[in-house]
């Protein structure tokens, strides 16, 4: 009998992968995806906890299903609710006892033995509680992918981190720093293309720092990986994210010059402008570093477009330091930026810390750093206007004839176009610039320009 399986994605975009693998390691279960929990058997949340609304949105979400369940309790028909992700690692139990309506709480590395969980649920077992990290690799006991991932598909190499900033979750929720072998990757990657994938992104909390082993036992980094991916026939664009300047190699830096398929976009998170502040996030490297690099990568890819993250209102973070911020932000010319005020994490260093910013004077600084951000964005997005750039078109658009892909710098691209062109890069005429996407016209048809 089919079962169905509603899957909800909070947080990053390696959170994104693992939903769809939850749904891979199932299928055999007979679990067939559905769009609406009301329609499901089972439904599994899969967290985040990086910022504080994420745990919020949550239990908000918890709330609506624990109705849905008693529903369906009362035609005595068994629904089942999962915590998956990164709030479960975190709380484990704590989650199961504020919200009695769930059945299992799994972290992000026990994946793989969801049907064992599943079925003690169902046999009435639960709550069922699974945090541990588990001496074997999930990624080697997770079935073949079976769910079509797109013409932009994601593909996780690398996970967890050992960074330690004091203000992220990150290594106690993903555990230690771990990378895929080359093999594996290289193999999930032939079998997405072959089913129709044209570009990947290579995924990873940590994702440069990636060390997997190749077949003669020796360690190979991000850029040989993506030399290696490169001669898959049919790939046509490899990108990766997230990096930490820490990590950023020569040999990473030379590829992005000599692999023609790794595309101009580099997402380069700084956190802050301000040395002081990057010494007590225990970030590991000053600005005047992280300006080095980003004249290396322009030196070596001129139109390469950057995309950073940033905190505002760590503790202890002085109109001064926030100042340098702005003025590394003006240096630097982001094609796109992701800004936060900081959220105190429970377990982290920093939310320790005595000399904690006022939440008016963050909302305050966030207005003023998101107003920068957004100008770069929109110049960023105007300098495009009467350039052709090689599109690749990846779906239909909300309307009628309507196709959006991306361009090599990762922006939206609408263009009126036949649907024949899916999957292919196709040369765009760009003619208008909003401050979220463009749009444009075609010029040729099936070109070949990646
Ligand atoms: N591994 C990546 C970032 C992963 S988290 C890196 O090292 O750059 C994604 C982003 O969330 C971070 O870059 C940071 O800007 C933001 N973030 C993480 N923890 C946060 C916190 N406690 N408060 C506010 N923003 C946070
Ligand atoms: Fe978090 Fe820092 Fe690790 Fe990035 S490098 S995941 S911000 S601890
Ligand atoms: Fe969130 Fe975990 Fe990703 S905390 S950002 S889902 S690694």
């Amino acid at each position: 009998m089919t079962k169905k399986l509603f899957v909800k994605t909070y947080g990053c975009q390696m959170n994104a992968y693992d939903s769809n693998r939850m749904v891979d390691v199932l299928a055999p279960e007979g679990f067939l995806r559905v769009d609406s929990p009301k329609d499901a058997d089972l439904v599994i949340l899969n967290t985040c906890h990086i910022r504080e609304k994420a745990a919020e949105k949550l239990y908000s979400e918890l709330g609506r299903l624990a109705q849905l369940k008693a529903d369906r309790a009362a035609i005595d028909d068994p629904f089942l609710i999962a915590v998956a992700g990164c709030v479960a690692q975190a709380e484990g139990a704590e989650i199961a006892a504020r919200a009695p309506c769930v059945d299992i709480v799994l972290g992000p590395q026990t994946y793989h033995r969801l049907p064992a969980m599943v079925e003690r649920a169902l046999r009435g077992d639960g709550p069922i509680v699974a945090t541990e990290f588990p001496p074997e690799s999930k990624f080697d006991s997770l079935p073949e992918e079976s769910a079509w991932s797109g013409i932009s598909a994601f593909l996780t190499v690398q996970e967890g981190c050992d960074k330690f900033c004091t203000f992220c979750v990150v290594p106690y929720t993903r555990g230690a720093e771990m990378s895929r072998p080359v093999a594996a990757v290289v193999e999930e990657a032939r079998r997405i293309v072959a089913q129709g994938a044209r570009e990947i992104t290579l995924l990873g909390q940590n994702v440069n720092a990636y060390h997997g082993r190749d077949a003669d036992g020796e360690v190979a980094t991000l850029a040989d990986l993506a030399r290696q991916l490169s001669a898959i026939d049919g790939l046509v664009r490899i990108r990766y994210t997230t990096s930490h300047p820490r990590d950023m190699s020569d040999d990473l830096i030379s590829a992005h010059r000599d692999v023609g398929a790794l595309m101009p976009y580099v997402h380069l998170p700084v956190q802050s402008g301000s040395d002081r502040i990057l010494k007590a996030m225990n970030r590991g490297h000053t600005v005047d570093d992280y300006r080095r690099i980003v004249d290396r990568l322009r030196a070596a890819r001129p139109d390469v477009a950057l995309a950073g993250d940033f905190i505002v209102g760590f503790p202890g973070e002085t109109q001064a330091d926030f100042a340098a911020t702005l003025a590394l932000v003006r240096d630097v010319s982001y094609a796109a930026a992701f800004s936060f005020k900081y959220s105190p994490r429970p377990g982290t260093p920093a939310a320790d810390a005595a000399d904690q910013v006022p939440e008016t004077e963050k909302v305050d600084r966030l207005t003023v750093l998101q107003r920068l951000i957004e100008v770069q964005q929109r110049a960023f997005n105007a300098a495009s206007i009467g350039r052709e750039l090689p599109v690749l078109f990846a779906k239909s658009g909300r309307h009628p004839g309507q196709l959006v892909g991306r361009s090599p710098y990762l922006q939206a691209v609408h263009v009126d176009a036949p649907t024949s062109i899916i999957g292919q890069v196709v040369p765009v005429m760009i003619e208008r610039a909003n401050p979220n996407s463009l749009s444009g016209s075609l010029r040729a048809r099936n070109a070949d320009a990646a």
